[in-house]
């Protein structure tokens, strides 16, 4: 049943080029430069009126909701907001029938993400859910949605769905971007050419497994790991550092790099392990000076990098590649290494990694 790996979040972990192939079937056209998501087509007109999208979630699928954000409002241009479901639904927020509010949930049965449905439904709003378990609560009370079709997700730390998400979200993305027509047939054709290689490129990224399995070693015994990320790389930051704190129970805590000297820097001296996610793209050089940064007060740098980076090589303790894609697809690989990362950490700790002390699958309590 686990595929011949030890445990259930490595078999998902390798499943992932297949589980964002399934994501993606049917609804992309790359040489056409098509989008088409049939879950959501009866909307198509009111996509063209929305003045705000709102994306409600909770734990990993909030991080994919952040992800989401960004891809949305690059190349949609529509204004995104992310919340947690369950601070949105004890607020009084303001919604009206021109928000649409995009709900995101692997299980589909999360208690505060129901909720924060409700509410919004209430005050007239259009719902879409991004859903990984067909037929669960959520895709029965949004109006229209998405599956994610990754398959079933065992091991309680999300991974295939978390790649899934982030891969519906940039589906949506483009999908509304070609209704509101903020972007060309010609980018589109570009956009899902790559997008289409995504499966091909997280394969040669897990290749690093070796490589990460003796980082791992070198720092099992840690007791607190910073991970930083700027832009789409910040909410990936953040979801590494959920993966480490569930799974080894070592605390981490994810920042945007540029906020580390605003707070979080005086943390760092030569115990501290710190995770930059330094991929090739507009940020690169702004990353290499956090790193210098860090360096200049003794942390221990694991980069994940741009194959071929040679500037990052010489300053980090510790380069894992992964292979050049487009910014906006960055994620999709760079939450590989991390996960990775985690489960060898686990592993070695000796934690249960499918069924972590104090966590269940779905929360259905509030
Ligand atoms: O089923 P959902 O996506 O609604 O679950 C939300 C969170 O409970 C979930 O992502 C949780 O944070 C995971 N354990 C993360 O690995």
């Amino acid at each position: 049943e686990k595929g011949g790996y030890d445990h259930f979040m490595m078999k998902e972990i390798y499943e992932q080029p297949r589980s964002i192939r399934d994501c993606m079937r049917g609804r992309i056209y790359p040489e056409r430069g098509i989008v088409q998501l049939g879950g959501i087509k009866e909307y198509t007109e009111k996509l063209k009126n929305i003045d705000r999208i709102i994306i409600v979630a909770c734990g990993t699928s909030w991080h994919a909701g952040l992800v989401g954000e960004y891809l949305i409002e690059e190349y949609a241009r529509v204004p995104v907001e992310v919340e947690y479901a369950s601070e949105f639904r004890y607020r009084n927020p303001i919604i009206s029938e021109k928000d649409l509010v995009i709900a995101i949930s692997q299980s589909g049965e999360t208690a505060d993400t129901m909720a924060a449905i409700e509410l919004a439904k209430e005050k007239g709003a259009t719902i879409f859910g991004i859903c990984n378990v067909v037929g669960a609560s959520i895709p029965r009370i949004t109006h229209a949605g998405v599956y994610t079709h990754a398959g079933p997700e065992i091991g309680v730390a999300s991974t295939k769905a978390f790649t899934a998400q982030v891969t519906a979200l940039t589906l949506m993305a483009f999908y509304i971007a070609q209704q509101r027509g903020t972007i060309t047939q010609g980018k589109l054709i570009e956009y899902l050419t790559e997008l289409n290689e995504i499966p091909d490129l997280i394969e040669k990224a897990l290749q690093a497994n070796d490589q990460i399995k003796e980082i791992a070693a070198t720092y099992k015994d840690s007791n607190n790991c910073l991970f930083l990320g700027r832009g789409s790389s910040f909410p990936v930051a953040l979801e590494g550092a959920l993966k480490l704190k569930e799974i080894s129970y070592i605390h981490a805590e994810g920042y945007p790099a540029a906020e580390m000297k605003h707070g979080p820097i005086a943390l760092i001296d030569a115990e501290m392990p710190v995770v930059f996610i330094a991929t090739k793209n507009s940020s690169h050089e702004k990353v290499v000076s956090n790193i210098q940064e860090v360096k200049a007060r003794g942390g221990k740098v694991i980069a994940i990098v741009t194959e071929g980076d040679t500037i990052i090589k010489g300053m980090a303790e510790h380069v894992i590649e992964i292979p050049q894609t487009g910014e906006a697809f960055v994620p999709l690989l760079a939450t590989i290494p991390l996960q990775l990362l985690s489960y060898h950490i686990a592993v070695m700790r000796g934690c249960n990694v499918d069924q972590p002390r104090n966590l269940a699958k779905s929360v259905t309590v509030e």
